[in-house]
């Protein structure tokens, strides 16, 4: 089968080093891809916001089955739009994006499905902000209702910072469009499972459980980013797994065909494990990043075939290796505010120990020579039989390459 991925990070270049290793994947296409990604893809520039572009493109190529990576592209409706052209996609149609692409809808959703979540207020200016924030205890949490690359959520430790951040959002109008309207939230304390889905809307085959690290700095300090690291099998008690399954699982993915979404992908519940609970802190409608990195290795199987069937609707049983994964996030000088793009790389990005490698999330090649193109620049992947030896592969990796400002998490895993 011939695929085609979209997307240029971490993710994307894991998904197609899995769909590589795929028996029945003859050819894997990327769009846009990357240097890094054109190592094992074809890559293609095509402007995917550009109808008639897309239908020449998947025309010439005839692709079998198109897997989109992220969310920006399903929110503005690329997954209907392949559909219409008869292309097979794995990936949820625009309305059920809104999941991802809309807190609102998607907090509308949770409560429609019966799971449980925090307790929250809509809000779209600042005087009704601090009004409703008199219902719940500091610190206040603030979320922006549309995409917003990871800058949407203003966490807030007393009233006087709820009103900067929501003044910043509804007078500012610092996110444009994206935080017109907010959610008002309870803060709640616990730790955060990725929680990862294949579904077609009616069933699903759930994933190897991963935990994320999403603060910058060791000891989950300092600023929100995309993930600085993650691990999995995340091993959960048995009682605790029925429970998110019974809770929050089952009814998400039952509200889907309730609903009426079409959905045929991936559906990622972030689960916050609270004192009182396992509750949904958001839904995404693709796979993580890094997740992702963490998670493909793992099946012991053909994730062409289970992405092509996937995509026709079916559902396809999965077996899973007995194997621990790491990833560390190697990120840029200055991210995620304001990350170093140009800066050169050394060390051996080719380099492949026996149990560990490097995928490419934000690296271009200028001259001949690697730099630095996105925040979070290269992803050391290790495995083994524990999760201390496939740390100890993953940071050993890490050592083969480095640039100037490098940030690095050295606690990944570690909780
Ligand atoms: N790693 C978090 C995310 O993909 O949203």
């Amino acid at each position: 089968m011939r695929f085609l991925v979209l997307g240029q990070g971490g993710r994307e270049h894991a998904l197609i080093r899995a769909l590589k290793f795929s028996p029945s994947v003859s050819e894997v296409h990327a769009c846009p891809g990357s240097d890094g990604i054109s190592q094992e893809a074809i890559c293609h520039k095509v402007d995917l916001s550009d109808a008639k572009a897309v239908e020449v493109f998947v025309k010439k190529y005839q692709f079998d089955c198109v897997v989109v990576g992220p969310e920006t592209y399903l929110v503005a409706g690329i997954a209907d739009h392949l559909r219409e052209l008869g292309v097979e996609v794995v990936g949820p149609s625009q309305i059920a994006a809104q999941l991802e692409g809309s807190k609102i809808f998607s907090k509308e959703f949770m409560v429609r499905a019966g799971v449980p979540t925090a307790a929250f207020e809509i809000v779209d200016n600042v005087a009704d902000t601090l009004r409703a924030a008199q219902k719940f205890t500091p610190p206040y949490v603030l979320k922006a209702d549309g995409l917003a690359a990871g800058k949407g959520v203003f966490i807030c430790a007393s009233l006087p910072e709820l009103k900067t951040a929501a003044e910043a959002l509804f007078e500012q109008k610092i996110l444009g469009v994206a935080g017109h309207r907010a959610l008002l939230e309870q803060h709640q304390d616990g730790y955060e499972i990725s929680y990862l889905v294949l579904t077609n809307g009616t069933d699903f085959e759930a994933l190897p459980l991963a935990q994320d690290h999403k603060r910058l700095g060791e000891g989950d300090a300092g600023p929100n980013t995309g993930g600085m690291g993650v691990v999995g099998p995340m091993i959960v008690d048995a009682e605790l797994r029925e429970q998110i399954d019974a809770l929050i699982v089952r009814p998400s993915v039952r509200n889907l065909s309730g609903s009426g979404l079409l959905y045929r992908g991936v559906l990622y519940i972030g689960v916050m494990v609270t004192p009182k609970g396992p509750t949904v802190l958001e839904y995404n409608v693709r796979f993580g990043d890094p997740e992702a990195q963490v998670i493909m290795p793992l099946l012991d199987g053909d994730w062409g075939y289970v992405f092509s069937r996937l995509a026709h609707g079916e559902m396809s049983p999965m077996k899973w290796k007995n194997l621990q994964m790491a990833c560390i996030v190697l990120a840029a000088q200055g991210y995620p505010d304001d990350p170093v793009k140009g800066a050169p790389i050394e060390g051996d990005l080719g380099y492949e120990g026996a149990s560990s490698y490097f995928l490419h999330a934000g690296t271009a090649k200028v001259d001949g020579h690697w730099v630095t193109s996105g925040g979070r620049v290269l992803n050391a992947i290790g495995m083994g039989s524990s999760r201390a030896e496939a740390l100890r592969e993953a940071y050993a990796q890490a050592k083969h390459a480095t640039w100037r400002g490098i940030q690095m998490r050295k606690d990944i895993g570690a909780k």
